[in-house]
């Protein structure tokens, strides 16, 4: 049902953690699973990432997408760091199966969220970011779990 990679980056996470004084701290939830998402972002002054940490309480696909996408945005500029999508995650991953795709967009989202705290407060504007929301399952079709 998972790939290699999946297994891989379940279970044995990379870049799990947090960051003191991080640059920007993004948290999202999925209300529908209860899964919770934070992303932990250090941005230098060349708005580079120099280190991107997460924590999660969610499921394992949840862990191993946060895991890739975290190794994905370090070393990137905050505009590079906008084209790691979930899709791009899960390709980097080899795919996730249909009902577990969901599970990505917490990284992706927590992720944005962690931008958004930091473009707030240096007073930035990213472009192509927009608000993220706490709950990421707002506003969803009704999915089958
Ligand atoms: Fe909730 Fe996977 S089931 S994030």
């Amino acid at each position: 049902m998972y790939s290699d990679k999946v297994m891989d980056h379940f279970q044995n996470p990379r870049n799990v953690g947090e960051i003191e004084n991080a640059s920007g701290v993004g948290t999202v939830g999925n209300a529908k699973c209860g899964d919770i998402m934070r992303i932990y972002l250090d941005i230098d002054e060349n708005q580079v990432i120099q280190d991107c940490k997460f924590k999660t309480f969610g499921c394992g696909a949840a862990v191993a997408t946060s895991s890739m996408a975290t190794e994905m945005v370090k070393g990137k500029t905050i505009q590079e760091a906008m084209q790691v999508t979930n899709k791009a995650v899960m390709e980097a991953l080899d795919g996730l199966p249909p009902v577990k795709v969901h599970c990505s967009l917490l990284a992706e989202e927590a992720i944005h969220a962690a931008l958004w705290d930091y473009a707030q407060t240096h007073n930035i504007t990213i472009e192509g970011l927009e608000k993220p929301k706490n709950d990421i399952s707002e506003g969803e079709e009704e999915e089958e779990y």
